[in-house]
């Protein structure tokens, strides 16, 4: 037995699920499914975050963790074309890095998707709280605000008890998984043109009354700001990978996935790029309201009903977010439930839903948990920690792969190799080292609670192992 113990590409072909999908998508499809999943809290709401470390400069920031983003598409997509199977890097690296890997960027990946969940209902529930506060409804705060909150990196007491809204709406959505309703590509599309929409509407409205004076200066906290505001950022665009993970249905993968992207990314880099602009223009960025960022500055140039519409169709668009990263965290427990790296509860099919209805109720829990007590910068700082580590080991799996396995078939290449994934290890290491110290040490406990569980359970119940 070895936790280095490497998974063949056939024994992970055999370990999916064989359903004859259709290869029907377009490279605008790719966009549409990526735009859906990366459009969400992090722009609607963690902008105002990133603007009080980075100032006005926060329009740099979206266009530093763009960059990012996009040298980690690229290295990603390789992957995803060459194993397109359930479950994202953690499958991947079993046959890259080896068994123990393997576990930890599974156990990593919960923070890129059941954490990232958390974040998107916090961010929900801040906006729907602002949106409900400015039709002059009173509410009691002690239910709308998790216990804690942090203050220059400090825990402190916030006064509250949890977030009623936050934990509500993932029990809802996690009901809707859970009787196996998944959203289709035609809803998709109508929510990403509602984002849409409604980013335009807020860049249109609050342009008139952008004031140079508030832009200025453009760094009160120097670059240091910059780059602290650019790894709080990195978060809006998490969920890109949802156009490489659908490679498989597309009719031209070496044309499409990249397209796709492309498509994505610039849509929303220039959304962002242009909101983050408007944004810092027309309220100092001090005065940013951090739970309600874009209503609330709407609001404050009295254009209350703009504010309203913007919430509502910010509320819309998240709810669409929350239900594919919680998708997608239920997929990855059920692959690793099946290896025998979790117990074989977390891979049970319902018998009516066909849903893995354990699994499903237990990821809903646990997000829903975490979005009613923790803040959100806390609950943001840690998925994008544990995103931007993953990249890193897809991006040394892209090298490493090429020469362990230059067999098999790569649907989609990625340019350069070795620099383009050492420039994302580059990229994401910078951004990594850009978050407060206490987030690492965090991370670290995390990974070692990671650890200890594997050696616990997963080494001594991996199929893999005991197959050997
Ligand atoms: N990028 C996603 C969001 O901003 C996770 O909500």
């Amino acid at each position: 037995m070895s936790i280095w113990k490497t998974k063949t590409p056939a024994q992970i072909e055999e370990a999916a699920e064989h359903t004859q999908l259709k290869k029907n998508l377009t490279a605008v499809d790719l966009a549409a499914l990526g735009i859906g999943s990366v459009v969400g809290t992090g722009i609607f709401v963690a902008t105002g975050q990133g603007a009080q470390l980075a100032g006005p400069g926060v329009l740099l920031s979206f266009i530093i963790a763009a960059v990012t983003c996009g040298f980690c598409a690229l290295t990603y997509s390789e992957l995803a074309c060459m194993f397109p199977v359930a479950g994202s890097t953690y499958s991947y690296s079993y046959v890259a890095f080896g068994e123990v890997i393997a576990w930890i960027i599974g156990w990593d990946l919960m923070l890129e998707y059941l954490v990232a969940a958390s974040a998107v209902a916090s961010g929900w529930s801040t906006t729907f709280i602002g949106l409900i506060q400015s039709a002059g409804a009173k509410l009691p705060k002690a239910l709308l605000t998790p216990p804690i909150t942090t203050v220059d990196g400090r825990i402190v007491l916030s006064g509250g008890i949890v977030d009623v809204p936050a934990i509500v709406i993932t029990m809802l959505i996690t009901w809707v998984l859970y009787i196996g309703i998944r959203e289709s590509a035609k809803i998709n599309n109508v929510i990403v043109l509602v984002k849409i929409a409604v980013i335009l509407l807020f860049v249109f409205l609050g342009v008139r009354h952008v004031s140079l004076a508030n832009l200025q200066p453009m760094m009160p906290f120097g670059w240091k700001g910059v780059m602290a505001g650019a790894a709080i950022i990195f978060f809006a665009y998490i969920g890109f990978d949802a156009v490489s993970t659908a490679a498989e249905e597309t009719k031209n993968p070496k044309k499409d996935v990249p397209l796709g992207l492309m498509l994505c990314l610039g849509v929303v880099i220039v959304l962002y790029v242009a909101v983050a602009f408007v944004l810092t223009g027309i309220v100092p960025y001090k005065q940013i309201d951090v739970g309600n960022a874009l209503p609330a500055a709407l609001g404050s140039i009295g254009i209350r009903w703009g504010g309203a519409l913007v919430a509502t169709g910010a509320i819309i668009g998240m709810i669409s977010t929350l239900l594919v990263t919680l998708y997608g965290q239920i997929r990855i427990f059920m692959v690793m439930a099946r290896d025998g790296l979790l117990p074989p509860a977390f891979a049970k099919v319902h018998p009516k839903h066909q849903t893995p209805h354990l699994c499903t109720w237990i990821t809903g829990s646990a997000t829903a948990l975490i979005a009613g007590l923790f803040p959100l910068p806390m609950i943001i700082d840690l998925c994008n920690i544990g995103t931007l580590f993953a990249f890193i080991l897809v991006s040394i799996g892209v090298i490493l792969l090429r020469k362990t396995r230059p067999e098999v078939e790569r649907k989609f290449k990625t340019p350069g190799v070795p620099f383009t994934p050492l420039i994302t290890v580059g990229f994401c290491f910078y951004l990594m080292a850009s978050l407060p110290r206490v987030t690492w040490v965090r991370f670290g406990i995390w990974l070692l609670a990671g650890l200890a569980i594997y050696f616990m359970y997963g080494f001594r119940h991996s199929k893999l192992q005991k197959a050997a």
